[in-house]
């Protein structure tokens, strides 16, 4: 069955391939417009992000508003065959608008308010700045939302922070009224009655302050989900008046990698396709695995938001400015990391930024155009070779990542296992736990959807889900968990799972509290080991996933019980040598194991090889792809379109599988049974999908 998803705008049926444009920067000089437009038909650039920043220029004085300029840079590009993706410029504002309001500015969590200056540094209650920025919208709503250049919205710009102002206080208390309905419901979830912290009356309520209140962790996640639903509220006002003149105009928002400050899954439903900023520091190490593996991961999770094609919004076409090393993309490395967003679900590849600002503090940040003007550099070459290539593969846009296994990653989970104090203050870490579980699939090949365990999306369609550390786990995730491995899915969870429920309280009558019995196992206590410190799984004689050797562990060991699993393998050494650190549950049709400890890395690629085999989930090609290189499919059910990626820092050669293979760029037949590879090589094969 041949079946694609329609593109993010019907205008362009290929590839989105562009950059955050600033002409409101370069107003001084008109002949700047001219030129950037004959550089970007000549890079093979086809959609720009325009005014981001640009409230100043758009409205210079209150209630004055000064489209004109905006006019012509649209009008040019749709004279161009130039498309936009036109911003709403909340993410900074005017210092008239700070100096006349000043609520409009933030107020940290030490209750001091900002003074003017940065981004993103304003309340999302204040009315007038909800006020001023619903006008603002609606404006540029009315004069552009039916533009010939216009694609679609660009809501703001990396959402992200809190306030503590007054307003804010009091849309939190407002928003724990509504979750709890009464204090006394508030106080049992809270547990307040330790330390003697019950509250008595609304009005003592506050957002967590470090001269205040930290130590409730159930107020501390409660103010992190209300951030998130502040700044999603923040959005919708955004978006609202764009809609009522547009609705056909598609809406996104760009996100940040794995940002821990808001749950992203929450704002799925408001936009219409998702965007993110990339921004990998390559060539830390000689081979770029483990930052391609975080990248792809990111990849993934924001595919899954919404289960379909995503844009890459932002990445540099060659360095950054702000992380401690702004390194060079080495030669290669711009095709490969834009084709490995591609691989992985992207339907635009977009920069940060067109042009260099002639000065302030992004000036040095690599751009298309360089502060020399033309387009006789190595960078304006790379896009310009990148925009051939995506032409080529136009075929790839709308398919889909079919993934047949999952990782659940959920927010809340995230911020109460690192903010509890205990088993381990010295660091659980959560996501380099994630991150291992997840690089060995990459490493295999294997398509891996990042999901939330509540999501509404069913695991049936999964043939394995992995769960690191689910430390918070609602009673509704462990019956469906339970459901998903009684029906014949495979579940690895690991230690410190089912502890708490949503309200971080402690789950009564065993850990793992709602995934026991789905499990088998009862963990009694659990062991933090100092840094250093080492334990070890020891394989049980025929074990069922015929684990041969040892394994080096360390940092949290639980010790468990067994109520219907058998051990796999056992702890090495300590008091609890010899008990189960390894343990496979045969439930219902399902099966799920448990692992005990966090294993060296090495573990979870013996692990998931077995796995993927055992269970027959696909791999991107059948065969043992080598170190540093990883393959990914994109489909429309006719065509598999297969990337295959060398993140090794070495040349290499890759084996396929016997399948028929066409380069997805030239159309060629691939005869050879290996394929060579450059350093930071990446190539696109076509071949006939499997019904
Ligand atoms: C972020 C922002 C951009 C720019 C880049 C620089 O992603 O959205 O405006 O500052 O970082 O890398
Ligand atoms: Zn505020």
């Amino acid at each position: 069955m041949h079946a694609k998803f329609p593109p993010i705008s019907s205008r362009i049926p290929g590839f989105m391939h562009g950059a955050d444009y600033n002409p409101d920067q370069w107003l001084h000089d008109p002949a700047v417009l001219e030129e950037d437009i004959r550089l970007m038909k000549l890079a093979g650039c086809n959609v720009m992000a325009v005014g981001i920043f640009a409230w100043a220029a758009l409205e210079p004085e209150e209630g004055r508003f000064e489209f004109e300029w905006l006019d012509r840079v649209l009008d040019r590009f749709a004279a161009n065959g130039i498309y936009a993706w036109l911003a709403t410029p909340s993410g900074a504002r005017p210092a008239w608008l700070s100096a006349k309001y000043p609520e409009v500015l933030r107020v940290g969590p030490n209750r001091v308010r900002n003074l003017h200056g940065h981004r993103h540094n304003h309340c999302y209650s204040s009315p007038v700045y909800r006020e001023k920025v619903e006008r603002i919208n609606r404006k540029l709503a009315e004069r552009y939302a039916f533009h010939p250049a216009v694609v679609g919205w660009h809501i703001s710009n990396e959402y992200g922070g809190e306030c503590h102002c007054g307003y804010c206080q009091e849309a939190f208390r407002e928003w724990l009224r509504a979750k709890y309905g009464s204090l006394e419901a508030l106080n049992a979830a809270w547990w307040t009655s330790f330390w003697s912290h019950t509250y008595t009356d609304w009005s003592q309520l506050e957002s967590p302050a470090p001269h205040g209140e930290t130590m409730v962790h159930a107020h501390n996640l409660d103010w992190k989900r209300f951030v998130t639903d502040r700044t999603l509220d923040f959005c919708k006002h955004e978006i609202a008046p764009l809609r009522a003149v547009n609705p056909e105009l598609p809406v996104t928002t760009n996100m940040m990698d794995w940002y821990e400050g808001l749950d992203y899954r929450k704002f799925a439903d408001a936009l219409d396709v998702i965007s993110w900023d990339a921004y990998p520091t390559w060539h830390e190490a000689r081979d770029d695995s483990r930052v391609a593996a975080w990248f792809a991961f990111n990849h993934d999770l924001f595919r899954s938001l919404k289960d379909k094609p995503f844009m890459l919004m932002e990445s540099t076409p060659s360095l950054t400015n702000w992380q401690p090393i702004s390194k060079l993309k080495k030669p290669g490395m711009h095709r490969l990391s834009s084709l490995q967003a591609v691989a992985h679900g992207a339907d635009t590849v977009q920069y940060f930024q067109w042009r260099k600002s002639r000065g302030s503090s992004e000036k040095l940040h690599g751009a298309v155009i360089d502060h020399v003007g033309h387009e006789h550099t190595r960078v304006f070459c790379d896009v310009a070779d990148l925009g051939a290539t995506l032409k080529a593969l136009a075929g790839v846009v709308g398919t889909a990542t079919r993934a047949r296994a999952a990782i659940i990653a959920d927010w809340d989970n995230r911020w109460a296992v690192k903010d509890s104090q205990g088993p381990r203050n010295a660091g659980v870490h959560y996501e380099q736990t994630v991150m291992e579980h997840y690089k060995a699939l990459w490493e295999l090949g294997v398509a891996v959807d990042i999901v939330g365990s509540d999501d509404d999306r069913d695991f049936g369609r999964y043939k394995l889900i992995v769960a690191p550390m689910m430390y918070l786990c609602r009673a509704e995730a462990g019956a469906k968990l339970e459901r998903y491995v009684r029906d014949g899915g495979t579940l690895v969870a690991t230690y410190w799972s089912g502890v708490v429920d949503e309200h971080d309280l402690c789950h009564l009558g065993g850990f793992p509290g709602p995934l026991r019995k789905t499990l088998g196992v009862w963990a009694e206590e659990i062991d933090a080991l100092y840094d250093g410190e080492r334990n070890g799984l020891v394989p049980v004689p025929d074990n069922a996933l015929g684990l041969a050797r040892e394994f080096d562990s360390g940092e949290l060991c639980e010790l468990v019980h067994l109520e219907g699993a058998e051990a796999l393998a056992v702890y090495r050494s300590d008091f609890y040598a010899g008990r189960p650190a390894l343990t496979r549950h045969r439930f219902g049709q399902g099966q799920a194991y448990y692992l005990a400890t966090r294993a060296e890395a090495p573990f979870y690629d013996f692990l998931y090889g077995r796995l993927v085999e055992d269970l027959g989930i696909p791999r991107a090609i059948e065969a043992d792809l080598p170190e540093g290189v990883t393959a990914q499919v994109r489909t429309d059910g006719e065509t598999d379109y297969v990337f295959i990626l060398n993140f090794s820092g070495a040349e290499t050669s890759v084996p396929l599988d016997g399948r028929a293979y066409r380069d997805a760029e030239t159309g060629e037949p691939v005869e050879e049974s290996r394929l060579n590879l450059p350093a930071n090589g990446a190539r696109v094969l076509t071949r006939t999908a499997r019904r």
